[in-house]
């Protein structure tokens, strides 16, 4: 795997799985695995073929330990801020992405690790991951959205119990706190879980989903009022499409609908 583009591609029907290839530092955020994140994720907004997208790390060990500390060694305050910013360019396609996107997290998410899979949708992670945001043990905070995503994620004392006493919560106790959805089953691959287990969103309407998505992400971090009339505005965008009225005809005809996203 390149340097340059340390991130694997395959495609698995309609699933897009992305793999962290650096396995030799545990699958760390170097700058290179941020813009490869950023580029594949905005060229799969339009990408049709695309109905979901898998991220995951090489091998089984970690998903990935966060930032590359061994890239960070050399840099300056400035050149680390500027660092900051390249996660927020770059991982913003991916949290703003109209497709799913889904964490299959084989091992450790640390630090930047679990930032990044805070970006996704929905988190599936193996019975033996760790997760953590160990920053302030680091003398730094949670600098890639932790700060933020995880409380709105499990709530601020959760998120506080964790940032502050740098706790690594188990698989299980993550799916306790709700920080991941599903916890595969011993002896299962991740991976391979996680495309099953989203299977039914290949039968849904793009449209829809997207729209739901959009209302969700938009209004978790504002007012009820002000998120109605935000999911107002997403469920026009469903409301307009021939998908919507192709489900009212296969429900009148008796058959599975046939979407097209549009
Ligand atoms: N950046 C760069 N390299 C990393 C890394 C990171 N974040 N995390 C691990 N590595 C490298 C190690 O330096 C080591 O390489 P080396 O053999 O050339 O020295 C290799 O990955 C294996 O790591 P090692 O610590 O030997 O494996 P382990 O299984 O004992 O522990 C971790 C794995 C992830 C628990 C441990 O490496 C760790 O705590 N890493 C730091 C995680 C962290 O604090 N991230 C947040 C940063 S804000």
């Amino acid at each position: 795997m390149s340097d340059d583009f340390p991130v694997r591609v395959d495609q698995r029907g309609t699933v897009a799985v992305w793999t962290i290839d650096r396995p030799a530092r545990m699958n760390a955020l170097s700058r290179s695995t941020l813009v490869a994140l950023g580029k594949l994720a905005r060229e799969a907004e339009d990408n049709a073929s695309i109905r979901a997208i898998v991220v995951t790390g090489a091998g089984d060990k970690a998903f990935s330990a966060g930032a590359d500390l061994k890239e960070r060694q050399g840099m300056t305050d400035d050149d680390v801020r500027a660092q900051l910013e390249i996660y927020r360019h770059e991982l913003g396609p991916l949290d703003r992405s109209p497709k799913p996107v889904v964490a299959a997290i084989n091992g450790v998410a640390l630090g930047g690790g679990l930032e990044l899979a805070l970006c996704c949708d929905l988190r599936v992670a193996a019975a033996h991951a760790v997760l953590g945001l160990p920053e302030t043990s680091l003398g730094i905070i949670p600098g890639a959205g932790g700060t933020q995503r995880l409380p709105r994620v499990v709530g601020e004392a959760r998120a506080k119990e964790m940032i502050l006493l740098a706790r690594r919560l188990t698989a299980d106790e993550a799916l306790a706190w709700g920080l991941v959805n599903r916890v595969t089953p011993a002896g299962t691959n991740v991976v391979d879980d996680a495309v099953a287990w989203i299977a039914p969103i290949a039968e849904g309407a793009p449209l829809a989903q997207a729209a739901a998505l959009e209302a969700i992400d938009r209004a978790s971090c504002t007012s009820l009022e002000v998120g109605l009339e935000l999911e107002k505005v997403s469920y026009g965008k469903a409301l307009a499409s021939d998908d919507r009225r192709e489900a009212l005809a296969a429900f009148a005809e008796k058959r599975q609908p046939l979407f097209r996203g549009r």
